[in-house]
């Protein structure tokens, strides 16, 4: 079942219930490992990702247990540092385990986490950050080798407000001796909630939701319950794909306050996004209206919903821009999008040209990454005739359904 059919050209109704986020469970899976007793998360997601990481934690010796409304994990018998060699390549999210774990361990070993296609995934803030915390890396036959006789608070200041190298730097700071401060902290949604969780354990973290953290170490933090939220980024997608496929919809539990940047280019593109207290309902408009756009760290334009942007202008009334301001190779998906009679220009690695047309036809696909693939999915919906994704394990990997959802707004798609 590597495969999704779509047969497009059907304006969706309906309402879906939003999963949980990928981005905010996986550093708090990777934080259950620094209470050493037992702790519960709710409503995260049944996701690729998310059983990767959860294969990690087993291999550390945790246990985990997955019950209806969420998973159970007891870190208590956790004693070393050493990732199974083939947990971790090709799973960036695997790289907060290192702060996590030099936090509970005083060595961690690791393959270097994967770069994928979307760029080359440095992970030099990471280790500028931690080494200021007193961890010594050393390169151990393609291995990354972390070690901490005394892990430190300190003063650090990230030059680019990174997403894992801030929950590195928390997951550290709340187990080193003494106070961190982190300057130039990234502001995603995923890092309050990690505060939120970590707090709900015991920890003190001052200037949550700032630029600007100081992350109090030292104390003693215990087994908590804790609820994810909703996915924004799935939730954007299936807003996005009304926005190309047409039709009204209501995406049930999505995270408002997270989500304004999303919203207000929707309204741009000729939608209408009404909010209320059961989530975001949008109403497409006949053709998108052309767009610029540039992705930016948060609260800016998203750069997980980049593509799934693209795809939908290609039927835009007009020629739109759109400029990927995080990764250096997020434009994937041109050539499938081609196949499908969209009229793309890529100008360089950063900046892409599209020239809405009336239509796109179907035709068979590929997905290479995550996002990329959901907005090949988008562009079958909005295709007329029938298109095959292929590759679809890259979207099972951050989205835990997105065939039963979109046919839940009455697409006609099926995993095949
Ligand atoms: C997180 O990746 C997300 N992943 C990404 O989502 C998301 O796109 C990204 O943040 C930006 O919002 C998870 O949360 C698991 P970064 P992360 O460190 O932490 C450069 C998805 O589809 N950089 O903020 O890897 C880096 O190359 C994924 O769900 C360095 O140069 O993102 C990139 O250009 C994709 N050196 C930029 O910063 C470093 O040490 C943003 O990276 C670290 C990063």
């Amino acid at each position: 079942m590597d495969s999704i059919r779509i047969q497009g050209g059907i304006a969706l109704q309906g309402k879906v219930r939003i999963q949980g986020s990928k981005n905010a469970s996986l550093p708090i899976l990777a934080a259950t490992l620094l209470v050493g007793e037992r702790s519960f998360i709710r409503n995260c997601p049944r996701i690729a990702d998310v059983h990767s990481m959860v294969s990690l934690l087993k291999s550390l010796g945790c246990s985990v247990c997955w019950q209806e409304t969420g998973i159970a994990i007891d870190s208590s018998k956790v004693r070393r540092g050493e990732m199974p060699e083939d947990a971790v390549t090709g799973m960036r999210s695997s790289l907060c385990l290192l702060g996590a774990l030099i936090g509970r361990c005083s060595e961690v070993v690791m393959e270097h986490p994967g770069g994928c296609v979307i760029g080359e995934r440095p992970i030099d803030l990471h280790l500028y950050a931690l080494g200021q915390m007193g961890v010594e890396f050393a390169e151990e036959s393609g291995r990354l080798r972390a070690e901490a006789s005394r892990l430190h608070g300190a003063y650090i200041r990230l030059p680019f407000p990174s997403v894992g190298a801030t929950e590195n730097v928390i997951l550290a700071g709340v187990m080193a001796e003494g106070d961190t401060v982190l300057e130039g902290a990234a502001l995603e949604p995923e890092i309050l909630t990690l505060c939120r969780f970590l707090e709900n354990c015991g920890a003190c973290i001052e200037g949550v939701g700032t630029g600007r953290l100081v992350i109090r170490g030292g104390r003693r933090l215990y087994g908590t319950d804790f609820t994810v939220p909703a996915d924004r980024i799935v939730a954007g997608t299936y807003l996005f794909g009304c926005m190309g496929a047409g039709g009204c919809v209501l995406l049930e539990q999505a995270p408002i306050e997270e989500m304004y940047a999303v919203m207000d280019l929707a309204v741009q593109m000729g939608g209408k996004v009404y909010t209320s207290p059961e989530g975001i309902c949008v109403q497409a408009p006949v053709r998108p209206d052309p767009v610029r756009v540039s992705t930016k760290p948060y609260p800016g334009f998203p750069t997980d919903l980049q593509s799934v942007v693209l795809a939908v202008e290609t039927v835009g009334r007009g020629c739109s821009y759109i400029e990927e301001g995080i990764f250096e190779n997020r434009f994937r998906i041109l050539g499938d999008l081609c196949k499908m009679g969209a009229q793309l220009r890529q100008r360089d690695s950063r900046n892409v040209t599209v020239r809405g047309v009336a239509s796109l036809h179907g035709a068979c696909v590929e997905a290479k990454e995550l996002r990329g693939g959901a907005a090949l999915v988008v562009a079958g919906l909005m295709a007329q005739g029938e298109t095959f994704v292929r590759g679809c394990a890259y979207i099972y990997r951050g989205y835990e359904n997105i065939c039963r959802d979109f046919r839940e707004l009455g697409a006609r798609v099926t995993s095949v």
